[in-house]
């Protein structure tokens, strides 16, 4: 049976499409169950749609955030959802969503962290001055960009970089780091030694 993706998002989405590209072209042995978003107006819930995929919109506003990631949980469970994949989703998850789905939510960040956790990663990187950026994917816990790191890939800074032309750089590293994760993390071939993941050849 192939595994379940649960994609979180809310905005553009083009890691979502990256991922649903690659489920398509043969490169990732998956299947996406459902597609949420806490903002109602996301491009990638629109993309969801237009692909033919169960796209749900779960507003987040004025919600406690356990009181949220309760329905959201639910969503993903009554879909069968066996790991869950941030996109772009701009929250923090409670310790009770984390709890629900131990060592089984992924995120992307736009830069190697811990350096530049939280918004804006590329600008953050740019206006210190580092020579080089990238993306992280780690598992999810309750804090900001903080879990085990699984994989991270870098890029130069260039000196005639703004912040669109670093972050299209890092976006292409993205789209392909986040299915090799979850390929990785699909296959089962990794253990966690402390904060440190383990990938088995
Ligand atoms: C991506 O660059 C992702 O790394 C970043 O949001 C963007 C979403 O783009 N996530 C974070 O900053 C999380 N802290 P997308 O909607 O086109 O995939």
């Amino acid at each position: 049976m192939k595994k379940r993706l649960g994609i979180l998002l809310s905005g553009r989405g083009s890691n979502f499409e990256a991922i649903a590209d690659n489920i398509a072209a043969g490169r990732l042995e998956a299947e996406i169950a459902v597609v949420i978003s806490n903002r109602p107006e996301a491009r990638g819930l629109e993309i969801a749609r237009q692909r033919g995929l169960t796209a749900v919109c779960i507003p987040s506003k004025g919600l406690d955030r356990e009181v949220y990631d309760r329905m959201v949980v639910a969503e993903l469970r009554q879909h069968q959802v066996d790991l869950v994949c941030l996109a772009g989703f701009m929250r923090l998850l409670s310790a009770y969503f984390v709890r629900e789905y131990n060592l089984a939510i992924l995120n992307i960040h736009p830069a190697l962290l811990p350096s530049f956790p939280g918004l804006d990663g590329q600008h953050q990187a740019l206006e210190h001055g580092v020579k080089v950026s990238g993306c992280t994917v780690h598992f999810v816990d309750e804090y900001l960009d903080h879990g085990p790191i699984i994989v991270q890939r870098a890029v130069p800074v260039l000196e005639t970089d703004t912040v669109e032309t670093l972050s299209a750089r890092i976006l292409a590293e993205e789209h392909q780091a986040y299915t090799d994760v979850i390929r990785i993390v699909l296959s089962g071939k990794w253990r966690l030694d402390g904060r440190r993941v383990v990938i088995e050849p």
